[in-house]
Order: C-alpha cells, then structure tokens, then sequence
C-alpha cells in the first residue's frame, strides 16, 4: 500500500476571534501502487488541505497518514522534511518554480538537496521526456506557463517519489495549454507506473483517472461509474 489516510481529521482552529473551521473529520482512503485517483470537489470543500497534510506540509487534528507503510504524523520535523524530499512529487497550480535557477536546475534542484550523484543524467533524461531539453538553460521568466509546469511536473518526479500529489495542475494554464500539458501529465504518470492523488474540477482530467472521489460536506465519496 503506497498510501492510507486513517480516520483523517482537519479542523482549522479559531484564534482572536476567527471562528474554527471544520473542514473534515473521519477520511479513510487506501491507495495502490500505480493507482490514480481524482479528487473533485467545489472550491472550500478541503481538496488542497487534504493534500497539504498528505505532503506534510500541515498536520491533521487527528487520524493518521501512512506514505509507503510511514506514519506523516508520528515523524519530528526533520525526519519529515527528509521524509518528503525521498518519496512525495509535488505540483501545485502556481509552479513555484525557482525564479534565479534555469529549467534544468529548477528539475535537479529535489535531487541536489539529497546529494544524488546521478542528479544531471537524471533531470537531463527528464528536460528530455518533457520536450524542453532546447530550453534547458533558460530561466523561469523566459518560458511560457505550459513550460513552467512541465518543468514542475519533472521536478516531483525526478526523486522517483512513492507518490506524486497534484493541486489542480492545469488550474493555471488556459484550456488549450492545459489540455496538452494533461495528456503529456498522463503519458508520463502511466508510462512509469506511478501512483497519483490528483485534485481538479476539471471532468476531463478526471476521468482519466482510475478512480474519481468526491469531497463533499467533509466526506470522500465513491463517484458511481
Ligand atoms: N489556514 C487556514 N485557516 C483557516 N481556514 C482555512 C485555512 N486554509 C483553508 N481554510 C478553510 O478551509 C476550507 C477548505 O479550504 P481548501 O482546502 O483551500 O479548499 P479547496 O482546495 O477545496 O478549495 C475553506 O473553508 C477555507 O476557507
Ligand atoms: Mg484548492
């Protein structure tokens, strides 16, 4: 099992007169390896808090994440954060690339942080796969926002993480662009089998999933097919 969500809860707690927000309690969701699930939800359901606990970027109230059979929650900080950088891919919708690194750097950056001597061959056999190995050297600003999230799309994977989480990846790009940078996204998810939470509102790219969930009043729910 790549992923289990275990009695998930999140409520965002109130402080100086901000009212607490439950956003869920109680999720349950098994994952496979190579399996690929979409989220969908309307905007404030919960879709991005439930991947930012899941990247370990926040924590839960309560209930446990188990990345390949790790326990997210019972982790100190540091071996969380080193936790992360091995085995969870991250893209989110604005590309948070790094604005001072070319494209290559910008994709070997995740392998550097943890001293891969392959880091070069590997990013470069990635620029590669995502079409842009002409635009290598060339820096954020210089490339469009098609470019950008290709390039953030080969950073998450290029760690060959056990999981590969994805905030609305197209939600930034117009229809066209973003209908590309989908099948492209897909080719390569499948192509090396990798096990993929997806959120989107978008039917679309949903269905190219193996699997679509709904959240909804704090409840995952089984789309029927
Ligand atoms: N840091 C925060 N503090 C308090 N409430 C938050 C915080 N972040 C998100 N929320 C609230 O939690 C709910 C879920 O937000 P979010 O996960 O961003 O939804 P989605 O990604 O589905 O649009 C919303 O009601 C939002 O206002
Ligand atoms: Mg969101």
């Amino acid at each position: 099992m790549i992923l289990k969500l275990d009695r998930l809860s999140k409520t965002y707690p109130s402080s100086d007169g901000i009212k607490a927000v439950e956003v869920f309690s109680s999720l349950d969701l098994d994952l496979e390896k190579g399996e690929t699930v979409a989220v969908l939800g309307r905007s404030g359901c919960g879709k991005s808090t439930l991947l930012s606990l899941i990247a370990g970027l926040d924590s839960p109230t309560s209930g446990d994440i188990l990345v390949s059979g790790e326990s997210l929650v019972h982790m100190n900080e540091r071996k969380l954060s080193s936790f992360r950088a091995r085995n969870i891919g991250i893209v989110f919708q604005q590309f948070h690339l790094m604005p001072h690194l070319t494209a290559l750097e910008n994709i070997s950056l995740p392998l550097e942080l943890v001293h891969d001597r392959d880091a070069r061959k590997k990013s470069l056999k990635l620029i590669e796969a995502i079409g842009l190995i002409d635009r290598q050297n060339h820096f954020p600003h210089q490339l469009s926002g098609g470019e950008c999230q290709r390039i953030a799309i080969a950073r998450a994977l290029v760690i060959e993480p056990a999981i590969l989480l994805a905030d609305e990846p197209t939600g930034n790009l117009d229809e066209k662009t973003g209908d590309q940078l989908a099948l492209l996204f897909f080719e390569l998810v499948k192509s090396i089998n990798m096990t993929l939470l997806l959120v989107t509102h978008n039917q679309a790219l949903a269905e190219q999933c193996s699997r679509q969930l709904t959240l909804k009043n704090g409840e995952l729910l089984n789309d029927l097919v």
